[in-house]
């Protein structure tokens, strides 16, 4: 596997593989990698040529300072984890990035999806997203990127900015990984200690009684959210938001909705943990 901390080296490798017509698989990542990340790997591997992935901790998608300087950095571990599955790990830093700061003149900006649901707890963070997205699919120019379906927000945006910009590039979302107890992976669980760990799956596990009940008919989805955030605060979490929306717009469901999807953030201890599941109408 090779490392590459600068543009000229990625630039040279992906040139090489281009002129031998490969087709090449990308997994924009933020490090910490967990089996949820190397699921996305593993995917590319099978699909692709050749397969890059970016460990970049993003500071224009933290809306926060101080979470920016938590998030884990373990990129010695990260690369082990990717020797048999990657053929190129991309590691730029901050400055090789944004070399005129992070208020650079050009940013991408997908107007509505980034506007709402997560958008609209976290300003600015779908803006970092999509802009730091785009100068990564500039850099690497690869023909797929696999995102998780973890961030389903962050899928939707991702998959509208290729469409909208004419970028020629194929978006593969793969499903949430999962610990056996339900609880989604995420480098954010640990942040939470061990009694908040064995707490953590109840999350999933309300979500899943949602969709259960909605399955069963039930259709007040302002009463099933506001039931299933009480419980999940009397439990010792603080929920942040729980929406119902339709699965395709991000919009209010409708009589033309197939799918819906609910979408859930809370706090536990010091982590903000997010989980989602699509219910087919
Ligand atoms: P990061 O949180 O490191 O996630 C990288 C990719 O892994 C994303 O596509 C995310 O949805 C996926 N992922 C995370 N947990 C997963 C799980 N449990 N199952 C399946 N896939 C999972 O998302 C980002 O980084 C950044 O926003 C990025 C796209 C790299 C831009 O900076």
């Amino acid at each position: 596997m090779q490392l590459l901390d600068n543009i000229a080296a990625l630039r040279n490798t992906i040139t090489h593989w281009r002129q031998q017509g490969l087709r090449i698989g990308f997994v924009p990542t933020m490090g910490n990698l967990h089996q949820g990340h190397l699921a996305l790997v593993k995917t590319a591997q099978q699909h692709c040529d050749k397969v890059i992935v970016s460990i970049f901790v993003n500071p224009m998608q933290f809306d926060n300072a101080s979470d920016l300087t938590a998030y884990p950095r373990t990129l010695a571990q990260d690369c082990t984890q990717l020797e048999s599955l990657a053929d190129a790990v991309f590691t730029p830093t901050s400055e090789l990035m944004y070399p005129s700061g992070q208020q650079q003149h050009t940013r991408v900006t997908v107007p509505g999806i980034a506007d709402v649901l997560e958008g609209v707890l976290r300003p600015g963070h779908f803006d970092g997203v999509s802009t730091v997205v785009c100068k990564l699919f500039n850099l690497v120019q690869p023909d797929v990127a696999y995102f998780g379906e973890k961030d389903y927000q962050q899928l939707a945006l991702i998959r509208t900015m290729v469409k909208d910009l004419n970028m020629p590039i194929d978006i593969i979302g793969l499903p949430t990984v999962r610990d056996s107890n339900g609880l989604a992976l995420s480098s954010r669980n640990g942040y939470l200690t061990p009694n908040e760990l064995k707490l953590a799956p109840e999350l999933a596990a309300s979500m899943r009684h949602i969709a259960k009940e909605m399955t069963a008919g039930k259709s007040d989805m302002t009463a099933l959210a506001n039931q299933a955030s009480a419980h999940l605060n009397s439990l010792g979490f603080r929920t942040d938001s729980i929406d119902i929306v339709d699965a395709d717009t991000l919009g209010p469901i409708n009589e033309h909705s197939q799918a819906v999807v609910i979408l859930m953030a809370a706090f536990l201890g010091k982590a903000r943990l997010i989980d989602n599941q699509v219910v087919p109408l």
